[in-house]
Formats: structure tokens, C-alpha cells, sequence
């Protein structure tokens, strides 16, 4: 029996990855880019162990659902098939973020896991191959395999379809300020999301578009110019929302407080604050800003009625595996 045991952070995309090509392979629309949270992980340890008489899952403490599993599986029978081992896994994975807080918790989870199952069953894969793996998990997941801000690749299939770092979490100090507004859970999950993005006639621009804004991100963050980045970012947020908006049925997860924190936040910009702010899936608003003001905006943002509490991270690094 071999354990190994790694760590990974979840991330915020800049620009958002929102439907699929292929639903399986979880092949994307268009390409994304992302920031990794610091401090905010995802610690999950694997055995392949020939006692065991089928795949055990246990999340937080608890057991996992079985539809929790099956994603789990995918992972599993791809580093057996890759590796040859046969015998079944116990995983084991906890957040030291507490779950439902709307930060989403499968991109940690599912690159955690990759890394952690392919080391287990012996295999070295290179930092391609395993975002690829964490990819069939969760398309995001595969940018949480390398370090800080990072460039998730449209490719045209699943071998060139992973993600790369475009500069390490000490290219910048960028801060996330995450303003949680309900700690539900979502009502429609991302993976069916995904599947509805293509019935809004807002897509299919969004994505013929994408290149365009993916150029201008990363020349952003190159060049650490904070206005670029903001423009693009909210740009691609309100884009993305637009779409689950006007999708069949309609996506609407925004609450009354997220619209209060986007007056908030635009209003603050406006008085010469370099502030901007991106939405995923859920309520929660994600304020950026640079490590020198991020005190003074999580402090404005406890003071809104509706936030319940402000989450602080910077650029992240990759996954890795634990000593
Ligand atoms: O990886 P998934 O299937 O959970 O999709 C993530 C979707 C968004 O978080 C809304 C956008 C993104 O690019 O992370």
C-alpha cells in the first residue's frame, strides 16, 4: 500500500470559463485565465490498497455522496489505467476554508486529488499531464495545478487542452478580497451550467470574442497595469453573467447584497480607488485590488450590510505534494 498526500489552492478566473465543447473531456468553449488564493487549500491524501472491495471517499470528515464519487472515479480509473495498479483508493480531502462559503471548492479539490492518486500509484507526471487529469474532474481544477496566475489553453483536444503558469505568485502582489454573501449552496452547480450556456444567444459572442479579452488580460497582468486589468476583468464577469442570465432556464445568482457590493465597489473606483470586482457562480463578490489598499477595502467591505464575512488571499502556488 502507497499513500501520498497533496495540497492545492482553489482560484478566481479573470477570465471565465462557461460551457464546453466536450462534456466529458470537459473540453472548453474558450480559454481562461486565473490567480490561485493563497492560504485557502485543499489537502488530500490517497492509498491504493488491495483490502479494500471498491472506492472509498470520506470529504471533511463525512462520507461523500455517490454522485461526489463518480467524479472522484474518473480520476482514479484514468491513474489506474495510466499506471496499471488495480486495486481500489481510499480519499481523503478536507479544506481548511470552510465549505459552504461559496468559494468553490472542486478546482483545490479535484488537482489535490490528481496529484495526490498519480504519486500514490507511482506515476511522475509532468505538470501538463496532471492539469489535464484534474481537468476530467473539473475543468477549473486544471488551473489550479501550476503556480500563481495562470493561463488554462483552448487546445484542440485533450492532449494539448491544460493549463500553464503566465507569472509566478511573486510577479504581483494582487489581493482577492472575498466578500461572502450566503453560505447556501448553489442551486444550479456549475457542471449544469455549463450544459445551459449554449441555449443563451449571448454565447456564441462571448466566445468569439474571448481571444481578444484573454490577450488583454495577460498583457495586463504582464505589465501589472491594474486599470487594464480591471476593465477586462469586469467586462468578461458581466459577460459570463450575461449569458447564465439569458440562458433556458435563466441563471440568476446574484443577491440583493452582491448588487449592493458592485454599486460599492464601482463607486470606490470612481473616487480613485484602484478597485475592481468578478463573480463566479454564486452570490459572492471577489474584490481585487493591489496588497497596499486590500486592508482598507476588506475593512469597507465588512461594513456592508449583507456581507457576512471577507475572506483575504494573494497568488498562490501550485500544487504540490506534501513531505
Ligand atoms: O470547473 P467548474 O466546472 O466548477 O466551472 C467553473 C466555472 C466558473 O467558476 C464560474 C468560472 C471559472 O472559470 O472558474
Amino acid at each position: 500500500m502507497t499513500t501520498s498526500t497533496a495540497i492545492a489552492h482553489p482560484n478566481i478566473a479573470f477570465i471565465k470559463y462557461w460551457g464546453n465543447r466536450d462534456e466529458r473531456l470537459r473540453l472548453p468553449a474558450n480559454g481562461s485565465i486565473s490567480m490561485n488564493l493563497d492560504g485557502l487549500f485543499t489537502r488530500t491524501q490517497v492509498a491504493f490498497d488491495s483490502h479494500l472491495d471498491g472506492d472509498k471517499l470520506i470529504l471533511n470528515d463525512a462520507s461523500a455522496p455517490d454522485e461526489t464519487l463518480q467524479r472522484v472515479r474518473t480520476i482514479l480509473d484514468e491513474v489506474r489505467r495510466l499506471s496499471g495498479v488495480t486495486h481500489f483508493a481510499r480519499v481523503e480531502s478536507r479544506n481548511n476554508f470552510p465549505s459552504g462559503v461559496g468559494i468553490a471548492s472542486s478546482a483545490s479539490a479535484f488537482a489535490a486529488l490528481s496529484l495526490a492518486a498519480s504519486a500514490a500509484a507511482g506515476l511522475e507526471l509532468s505538470e501538463a499531464h496532471l492539469s489535464r487529469l484534474a481537468r476530467l474532474g473539473s475543468g477549473s481544477a486544471c488551473r489550479s495545478v501550476p503556480a500563481g496566475f495562470v493561463e488554462w489553453l483552448l487546445g484542440t483536444g485533450d492532449l494539448d487542452s491544460y493549463a500553464v503558469s503566465i507569472a509566478s505568485p511573486d510577479h504581483w502582489k494582487l489581493i482577492d478580497c472575498v466578500a461572502v454573501i450566503s453560505r447556501e449552496h448553489k442551486i444550479t452547480g456549475s457542471t449544469e451550467g455549463h450544459r445551459l450556456a449554449a441555449t443563451s444567444p449571448l454565447q456564441e459572442p462571448r466566445v468569439a470574442d474571448a481571444p481578444r479579452r484573454l490577450d488583454l488580460c495577460r498583457q495586463a497582468i504582464l505589465a501589472r497595469d491594474f486599470d487594464a486589468l480591471a476593465r477586462v476583468v469586469e467586462l468578461d464577469s458581466h459577460l459570463m453573467h450575461a449569458v447564465m442570465m439569458t440562458s433556458t432556464p435563466a441563471l440568476l445568482y446574484w443577491e440583493p447584497a452582491t448588487l449592493t457590493v458592485m454599486h460599492a465597489v464601482r463607486a470606490w473606483r470612481g473616487n480613485g480607488l484602484p478597485v475592481c470586482y468578478t463573480i463566479d457562480a454564486g452570490p459572492n463578490v471577489h474584490v481585487l485590488c493591489e496588497a497596499a489598499i486590500s486592508e482598507q477595502i476588506a475593512a469597507r467591505l465588512n461594513t456592508i450590510d449583507g456581507v457576512q464575512e471577507v475572506l483575504v488571499a494573494g497568488p498562490g502556488g501550485p500544487a504540490h505534494l506534501e513531505a
